[in-house]
């Protein structure tokens, strides 16, 4: 099978992300991408911070252990949308380990989602029936009507959403609509998101890396605006939707959950992303 090109950005994640990814049986799926195109990008990146990887595994292994807490103590096998999933693995993931707690798993973006199904149905076809891949602007309210569609989607099992890497390339009332697309009367879904603070709310010998990082991806990207949000606004967001939100994690957080020490998130204000939990 030929590789599959990444554009900059997923290209970007991707390597950073590598490490994680290394094992059997998922390192068969990592020689199947391309990461070429982003060679540039990543140079950039790293010349500004070459730790910022663990940025992006304190993130992945975050959301990782949260979604496997809710699938082990949710009463039936719960539904995953993964929104804006791009190329991460994932789903194999957790299917590698869980499939048992999984009763389907959507993975939606508007790129690469034929190729993944590609690399699902032929290497990995202990898997493929329980992933389907969507190719969806999660801009569009049509995203719903999508899944709907899908012959395994069942709005009413209980689901974990899943939004990562996404929220600061969408503005706030798309996402906002994105989130509502999924809420449910009884709160039965699991929401969980990474996004960025403000600059100025980094502590200042800090936010130079973050500022830099995403001005670097917005350029060679040509990303028309960033969007980030206080603690504050997600609090906000919340309770203006009447969701329940159960825990906000900082970087330093996720640091020590992953590595049960402090490097380079000593204090809450060190970092940049965090992650919102809740019930929606
Ligand atoms: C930085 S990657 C993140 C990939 C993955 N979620 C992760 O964290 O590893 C961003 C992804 O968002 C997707 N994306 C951006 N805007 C989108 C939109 N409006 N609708 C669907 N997907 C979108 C891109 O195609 C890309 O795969």
């Amino acid at each position: 099978m030929k590789k599959i090109k990444l554009k900059s950005t997923a290209t970007l994640v991707m390597h950073w992300s590598q490490e994680l990814y290394q094992q059997k049986p998922l390192d068969r799926y990592m020689k199947y991408l391309d990461l070429n195109e982003g060679e540039y990008l990543i140079k950039r990146c790293d010349d500004i911070c070459d730790w910022y990887k663990e940025v992006i595994l304190n993130r992945k292994m975050l959301i990782y252990d949260n979604v496997i807490l809710n699938l082990i103590s949710n009463k039936e096998p719960s539904q995953i949308v993964i929104i804006a999933a791009g190329m991460c693995p994932l789903s194999l993931k957790i299917l590698q380990n869980y499939e048992n707690r999984v009763s389907h798993i959507f993975e939606v973006d508007q790129s690469y989602m034929e190729q993944k199904t590609s690399i699902y149905n032929e290497f990995y076809p202990e898997h493929s029936d329980n992933v389907s891949c969507i190719s969806c602007d999660i801009t569009k309210p049509n995203i719903l009507k999508y899944l709907k569609t899908q012959e395994n989607f069942d709005f009413e099992k209980p689901q974990i959403i899943i939004t990562e890497g996404i929220s600061y390339y969408i503005s706030p009332s798309e996402l906002e609509k994105l989130i509502k697309i999924f809420s449910s009367h009884d709160r039965k879904n699991k929401f969980i998101m990474d996004y960025l603070i403000p600059f100025n709310e980094v502590d200042i010998d800090r936010r130079k890396i973050p500022r830099d990082i995403f001005e670097t991806i917005q350029e060679h990207c040509d990303i028309p605006t960033i969007t980030s949000y206080s603690r504050k606004d997600i609090e906000k967001l919340f309770k203006e939707n009447k969701w329940n939100l159960q825990e906000i994690y900082t970087l330093n957080n996720m640091e020590f959950q992953r590595k049960g020490k402090y490097k380079y998130f000593h204090t809450p204000s060190d970092g940049w992303i965090q992650i919102v939990i809740g019930n929606i």
